[in-house]
């Protein structure tokens, strides 16, 4: 059964990678990335909102959508794929988790560290000094759909505080990409969960293992470019996999 050979593999590994996409937080109804957007939004390509031009041109659209997704993050939890990747962690302690998503579902289900390699919804910054802003620590009012919110202004500078994520043509943080860089090619084997592996430089890191010879094990149930690449190709939901890979951890 691949999912027990699977499960043996990763039992016997010393150093595990789980890298994750939108497509791990989906089943805790947070829509994927490409996913249309409902409402007012889905006259948006999120492409075109992720972009510092866009954020220039026009701060409260960009800052009401980050708002909005904000406080559609708050409202979720973690799913049963969160909880599993948290339970590989404890059985291997040498894994690194690494994931796109500006959420922070694996942390709330128990992973730490989680390097966050597009940053995270949780920690804006001031747009011309970089100054960090804190949130208010009220949950924030639900924006209605396709509400333009002001961002607010930066208490040293006054310029508008952006969200803290990593957008299209930005460079990703420093610190986290050398960890998943180094962690990538020592690991033996590379959990792939929920990422269409289209963008650049994350999608890199399962090339990484792979020309290191690591066990890579995708979980998506659509097709990407790796299916065929992969040593184990999971064509089902993450909150269904990763808690039967869990599963087999145990022994036989
Ligand atoms: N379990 C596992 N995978 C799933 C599930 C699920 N329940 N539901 C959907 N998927 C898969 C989809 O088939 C798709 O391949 O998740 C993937 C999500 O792909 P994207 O929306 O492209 O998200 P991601 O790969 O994380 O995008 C990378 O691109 O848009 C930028 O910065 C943004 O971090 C994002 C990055």
């Amino acid at each position: 059964m691949p999912e027990r050979d699977a499960a043996e593999l990763l039992r016997d590994a010393k150093r595990v990678v789980v890298f994750t996409g939108a497509g791990m937080s989906a089943e805790s109804g947070v829509p994927t990335f490409r996913d249309a957007l409902t409402g007012l939004w889905a006259r948006f390509d999120p492409r075109t909102l992720a972009t510092p031009a866009a954020f220039a041109a026009d701060p409260a659209l960009v800052w009401g959508w980050y708002e909005w997704r904000r406080a559609e993050v708050q409202r979720v939890h973690p799913n049963a794929g969160h909880r599993a990747v948290a339970t590989i962690e404890s059985h291997i302690p040498d894994t690194v988790v690494i994931t796109q998503n500006v959420d922070d579902l694996h942390e709330r289900a128990g992973s730490s560290p989680v390097h966050h390699l597009h940053g995270t919804l949780a920690h804006p910054y001031c747009s011309g000094c970089g100054e960090p802003y804190t949130f208010p620590p009220e949950i924030p009012e639900e924006p209605e759909e396709g509400r333009r919110v002001a961002p607010p202004s930066c208490a040293e500078c006054a310029a508008p505080v952006r969200p803290g994520v990593v957008w299209f043509g930005e460079s990703l943080p420093e610190g986290q990409w050398g960890i998943a860089e180094r962690a990538a090619q020592d690991c033996d084997v590379f959990l792939c969960v929920g990422t269409s592996s289209v963008v650049y430089p994350a999608a890199s890191l399962i090339e990484h293992a792979a020309a290191r010879g690591a066990v890579t094990i995708q979980v998506n149930p659509n097709s990407t470019s790796w299916d065929d690449r992969v040593s184990f190709d999971f064509r089902a939901p993450a909150g269904v996999v990763l808690p039967a890979l869990r599963g087999c951890l145990a022994g036989p």
